[in-house]
């Protein structure tokens, strides 16, 4: 499973979907950057998420709030005070770790060595120190299950403390003078703060939702898994606004449809999971987290998290402005209970790219033979169709560029004339495009193509006059 990981995350670098950011200055640390098909994949992605929330539901609609925001916002949210990691340093190699995470792996070790019995043990131990924020604790459990600092190998260890995931900069030319402001941890606060904006100028009645896709920053203390853990990643939240008393109907709701959404990208039923919390965040009386069954094993991937009123409610307190909704239905004034779901686009497309690389072994009797395949459901494939004159001569290559002419309007497509059509076809499958068309001396005689199926390599002959409509229908949502 570690190589198929790896082979995920090289075939990312070696065909443009992620890179390493700043790559020839060595990177920076949980910081990736999106290459050219890597940007169309988490284009069609957000197409997908935005169609499917807003353009389906008529009764959510979508906003584009700003990264940053009024610092009380982060007051009233409860960022500055309680949006922290319990960390700890080693002594000897001076390295910060996050205390729970050394205890999750503690778990882990104890797991793949068959002591489950001591496993459940020390997870119960570690639930109940983070619930009650108890800091000390974790240091004794770390102490008393001998933990040792991967790098150094010691157990000498500083004392917990909590570690604030926001970054801060100021705003305003002179630093003095200047206020400090927040990179958003989330993009839930611009939806919370433009609440009535949207209801008055929407005219929305509850239930209503407001969705964002957009950057959220959180200074992670560790870094790991590639474009799991980064400190610049990209949300797709969605604020559904109940009538109080109703929230756990829709919270169910929401539950389920959400793990529909993923199941029917084609995946696997069994590579999900739901997981309920046990430590609620501190805006949450009842969350779940839909898990992806990576290489490496169940990580989260979309929260839903039934939020109360508390944001609401808190940023009327520190804005003094009243953030009620009046109920025609029931005729009462109230603030709104919030459903959220709240998907981690990065993730997401680490799923897609999990689970869509295979290795063929195509050998017969006769030669060995193998492909790489990114077998992408088609309306997400960052290039739809692949135009190929079969030689560079005989006006094939006109041909083709005619072609492609006519369907680059709708869609993305790719010419290539370069190497034996065989690699070219590789080549393709390899970014997952999901057909090639083949422009050949038969289409200059009675205008047919052939299109190859990247799933199946099986060919067809189709008239020119019915490409266009066969692309639609291939990529169509
Ligand atoms: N507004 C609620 C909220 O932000 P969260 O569980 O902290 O909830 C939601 O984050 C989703 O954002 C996660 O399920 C995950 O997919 C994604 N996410 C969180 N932190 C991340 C990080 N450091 N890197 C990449 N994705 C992250």
């Amino acid at each position: 499973t570690d190589d198929l990981f790896k082979s995920v995350v090289s075939h990312a670098k070696e065909y443009g979907f992620v890179f390493p950011s700043s790559e020839i200055y060595d990177g920076l640390s949980a910081v990736y950057d999106y290459g050219q098909l890597g940007a169309e994949l988490k284009n069609n992605l957000k197409t997908y998420w935005w169609k499917s929330m807003v353009q389906l539901n008529e009764n959510i609609v979508g906003i584009d709030s700003a990264i940053f925001m009024h610092p009380s916002v982060w007051k009233a949210s409860g960022h500055v005070d309680g949006f922290s990691d319990p960390m700890i340093d080693n002594k000897d190699s001076k390295k910060r770790y996050r205390a729970d995470q050394l205890i999750e792996d503690k778990i882990e070790r104890y797991q793949k060595d068959g002591k489950d019995d001591k496993a459940a043990a020390l997870q119960t131990d570690l639930d109940t120190a983070l619930n009650n924020d108890d800091l000390p604790r974790l240091k004794e459990i770390i102490e008393e299950h001998n933990i040792v600092c991967p790098i150094s190998g010691t157990k000498n260890w500083t004392d917990v403390r909590q570690f604030n995931l926001m970054f801060a900069t100021q705003m305003g030319a002179m630093a003095d003078g200047a206020e400090q402001v927040y990179l958003r941890p989330e993009t839930a606060q611009g939806i919370f703060v433009n609440f009535l904006n949207v209801q008055k100028t929407g005219r929305m009645k509850i239930p209503f939702g407001i969705a964002q896709i957009g950057k959220a920053f959180r200074n992670e203390v560790i870094a790991r898994q590639f474009i799991i853990r980064m400190r610049e990643f990209e949300q797709m939240e969605m604020q559904y606004f109940v009538r109080p008393g109703t929230e756990m109907e829709w919270y169910n709701k929401w539950k389920e449809t959400r793990l529909k959404w993923h199941l029917a990208l084609g995946f696997n039923a069994d590579n999900y999971r739901y997981h309920d919390h046990v430590k609620l965040a501190h805006y949450a009386n009842a969350a779940v987290d839909i898990e992806y069954n990576f290489p490496f094993g169940f990580k989260e991937v979309e929260g839903i998290h039934s939020r109360t009123d508390f944001d609401l409610k808190q940023h009327q307190e520190f804005s003094g402005k009243k953030l009620q909704y009046f109920d025609t239905e029931i005729n009462q004034n109230y603030v709104p209970y919030v459903i959220e779901t709240s998907i981690g686009l990065d993730r997401l497309f680490l799923t897609l790219l999990c689970n869509a690389l295979v290795h063929e072994d195509l050998s017969t009797e006769e030669r060995t033979d193998a492909r790489v395949v990114l077998k992408f459901p088609a309306p997400l494939a960052p290039v739809k169709a692949a135009i190929l004159p079969l030689t560079k001569k005989d006006g094939l290559p006109e041909k083709a560029r005619e072609i492609m002419a006519q369907l680059k309007l709708d869609h993305n497509v790719q010419y290539d004339e370069k190497d034996s059509i065989g690699k070219r076809y590789r080549r393709q499958d390899a970014i997952g495009t999901p057909i090639c068309i083949t422009v050949d001396h038969q289409t200059l005689e009675d205008n047919t193509l052939t299109i190859r199926h990247r799933d199946s390599m099986l060919q067809e002959r189709i008239a020119v006059a019915d490409l266009e409509k066969f692309v639609a229908d291939l990529v169509s949502w």
